[in-house]
């Protein structure tokens, strides 16, 4: 099949990528820098195009042969223009509204655990609303995807604890630490992408993804201290601390929390029910896969390990 990604160059990107190429799929990366992203390029069958989204029918143009869009484009924090409403928002509706323009059969959208217009954090509003715009679109065959935080080799969870947990040795002073959240494996994710993709009976819906079991925050530190041997002492904030304590971090760039994170994650991101049989998928546990990658192996041998893991 020719398929599309919007958003493919990043955490959940690279991992689908690399999967559908093992499996023959030719696939286009449409990207803001393509000279960013040389992890990719040196897959067979993985081109990159760099386009104006609102440009008068170039999306329509790009996408025109293709059988399946994929949109994974999303962003945890705003930076210059790239806000939440133009990711999630325009660019979703912008993608949903060319593929239906030009009777591409499928596409499938990334949303996020929670995301509702009414939520409390921009992140999750502006999700909210677009997995409604995108739902609503008539005449496109599209599925949406909620998952909790997602984990795997590169993910931004664990290795970012993990560092975390190296510049703080003595004390880790943890936001949220009661929030609890049901991580689900990138490749679990991917699965539920590809296995979607010619089952009509998908079609029009929204599937919440979370792993097999659901921890509090503090017990998912605990675990990546324990993996990495960190001695630091976890220490919860009370709601108090928390809110300013975000409020200042989130001043500076690549702050470990923002405010709008802190309004995320005052909400357990967990699922009210296992992952629906319609994905045919069995998610992996944290145990199973995450002391592979918090051991510091290099990049590529990981995901031969984990590639070669859920092959079995
Ligand atoms: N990781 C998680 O735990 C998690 C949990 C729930 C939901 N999600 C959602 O899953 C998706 C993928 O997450 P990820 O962790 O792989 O994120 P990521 O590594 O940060 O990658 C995000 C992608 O978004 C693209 N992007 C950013 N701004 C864009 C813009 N203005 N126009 C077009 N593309 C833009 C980037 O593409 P270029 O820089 O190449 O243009 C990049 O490939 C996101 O929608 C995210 O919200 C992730």
């Amino acid at each position: 099949m020719n398929i599309c990604i919007i958003g493919g160059t990043g955490f959940v990107g690279t991992h689908l990528i690399n999967t559908l190429v093992s499996q023959g799929h030719s696939i286009k990366v449409i990207t803001r820098r393509p000279e960013r992203h040389r992890h990719l390029k040196t897959l067979p069958a993985v081109k990159f195009s760099t386009i104006d989204f609102f440009g008068s029918k170039i999306l329509e143009r790009q996408i025109d042969t293709y059988d399946v869009v994929i949109n994974l484009a999303g962003i945890l924090n705003p930076s210059g223009p790239n806000s939440f409403e133009l990711v999630h928002e325009k660019v979703a509706s912008r993608i949903a509204q060319a593929t239906q323009a030009v009777g591409t059969p499928r596409l499938l959208h990334m949303s996020a655990l929670n995301a509702d217009e009414t939520a409390a954090s921009e992140y999750l509003r502006s999700k909210g609303r677009a997995q409604k715009a995108v739902l609503a679109t008539e005449g496109l065959n599209v599925t949406s995807f909620s998952p909790s935080v997602i984990f795997g080799p590169q993910d931004s969870f664990f290795n970012r604890f993990s560092q975390l947990l190296k510049i703080m040795p003595v004390f880790f002073p943890l936001t949220c630490a009661g929030t609890r959240f049901a991580p689900i494996y990138v490749g679990d994710v991917t699965d539920a992408f590809i296995n979607s993709i010619d089952n009509p009976d998908t079609y029009g819906k929204n599937y919440n993804l979370c792993g097999p079991q659901s921890y509090s925050l503090k017990e998912l530190v605990k675990y990546t201290a324990q993996q990495i041997d960190s001695h630091s002492l976890i220490v919860p904030l009370n709601q108090f601390f928390s809110k300013p304590v975000a409020m200042f971090m989130g001043l500076f760039p690549g702050a470990p929390i923002t405010l709008d994170n802190y309004y995320s994650m005052k909400q357990d991101s967990v699922c009210s029910a296992a992952v629906d049989e319609e994905l045919n998928i069995e998610p992996h546990s944290i145990e199973s896969i995450v002391p592979q990658y918090l051991s510091g192996r290099d990049f590529a041998g990981q995901m031969d390990d984990l590639r070669k893991k859920s092959q079995r």
